[in-house]
């Protein structure tokens, strides 16, 4: 069986590397990459194919940048050029970015079969762009790798086939428990921003990205307040995200002096700050679930999530951006009166695994 995988933004390239590790170690499953280079910039893209191990692309698209039809548009030529010179016999595709659903719609009009990996989630916000890519690649799916059980549901609800569901857990913290160890291994002293750590007894990490975050001045300038109130009482170390460090600059925003802006980083040295702060204030969707699966308390600065196990049984907390609920529940983790959460139902470092031993079954079922 011949398998495309998928990536094109930041956040794929951590699932794809256990997905690869797994695929390796099964000689029967030969695999290309596709990189569709939705991001591109070093610190965005290639650092992270280096540093998790991911063999280098076999296709690279080059299609980052423009508007979302544009860059959208611009995968699916790339990508059905390939499909046509190659024809796979599937497609895998993951998580919920401008990539995810541009290569799973070629894919099924060529009648190749498409396996979504995180598969079922669901914010029902239809003005988020990853909730109509999600809603679009299950549509069309044949294959559904899920994270969590709420996943499940979804899917049953919206009337998938259950022989085509699989709740394998989380690929995304398979890659955490490695690169943890790895980095237990490795000396600190390499990683930038180490020095602040040592510098800061404690201290809290900030992620921003999400336009309805950051690309309105009145909704960016009243975070970014609030943010400044809480670095009064701890320093925040921010890695700025391309579209935020424009909007800022766009917006004339300056950031408080305990805000300390620095750019995207690494994916060892994010996780080496991330892991030891006192609090992650986000809107990212990977870091809701990476910091549930070690326990430390989560802010996640919009109305809703699509990962509600992080909040259920995890130390994940909605507080939208409210400066009154940010302030109230960063006052709670302060005073250590947060909860504790648990690891979620298959979060355990395994569920690559358990995909491609689904997909070996699989090669006479498909
Ligand atoms: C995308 C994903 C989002 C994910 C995020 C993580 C979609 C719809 N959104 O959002 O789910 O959480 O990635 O980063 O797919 N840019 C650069 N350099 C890069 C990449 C982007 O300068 O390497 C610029 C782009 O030109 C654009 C802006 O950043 O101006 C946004 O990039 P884009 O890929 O459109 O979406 P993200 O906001 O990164």
């Amino acid at each position: 069986m011949k398998i495309f995988l998928i990536a094109g933004a930041r956040p794929n390239f951590m699932k794809i590397a256990p997905i690869a590790r797994a695929l390796d170690s099964h000689n029967p499953l030969t695999y290309k990459i596709v990189h569709t280079g939705q991001h591109y910039d070093q610190n965005m893209s290639d650092i992270f194919f280096q540093e998790l191990g991911i063999r280098q692309p076999d296709y690279h698209l080059g299609a980052g940048g423009g508007t979302h039809a544009q860059q959208t548009a611009r995968i699916m030529t790339g990508f059905e050029d390939i499909c046509t010179n190659e024809r796979p016999d599937m497609v895998i595709v993951v998580g919920d970015v401008n990539s995810t659903l541009a290569c799973s719609v070629v894919a099924k009009k060529m009648q190749i079969k498409v396996a979504h990996v995180e598969a079922g989630l669901r914010s029902f916000d239809l003005s988020m762009p990853e909730e109509i890519n999600r809603m679009v690649t299950d549509a069309i799916s044949d294959l559904f790798f899920v994270t969590e059980e709420q996943g499940m549901v979804n899917l049953i609800k919206e009337g998938k086939p259950e022989s085509a569901l699989h709740f394998v857990g989380h690929v995304m913290i398979d890659n955490l428990f490695y690169q943890l160890k790895k980095l237990e291994e490795m000396d600190p002293e390499t990683l930038p921003y180490n020095d602040f750590k040592q510098a800061h007894s404690d201290y809290g990490v900030v992620t921003l990205h999400r336009p309805s975050n950051v690309d309105n001045r009145d909704v960016f300038e009243g975070i970014m307040g609030t943010l400044a109130k809480v670095s009064e009482s701890l320093p925040l170390i921010f890695p700025i995200h391309p579209r935020t460090r424009k909007n800022m600059e766009v917006f004339g925003i300056e950031p408080a002096d305990n805000v300390h802006l620095v750019e995207p980083l690494s994916y060892m040295a994010f996780l080496n700050l991330w892991k030891d702060a006192e609090v992650a204030l986000t809107d990212s969707g990977g870091l809701q679930e990476e910091t549930t699966a070690l326990g430390i308390p989560c802010l996640t600065i919009r109305e809703n999530t699509e990962r509600p196990i992080t909040i259920t049984e995890g130390t994940n907390e909605l507080v939208g951006t409210s400066r009154e609920a940010i302030l109230n529940a960063f006052g709670r983790i302060i005073a250590r009166e947060w909860k504790q959460g648990q690891r979620p139902k298959f979060w355990d470092g395994r569920a690559s695994e358990r995909i491609v031993e689904i997909l070996k079954g699989e090669r006479v079922k498909i």
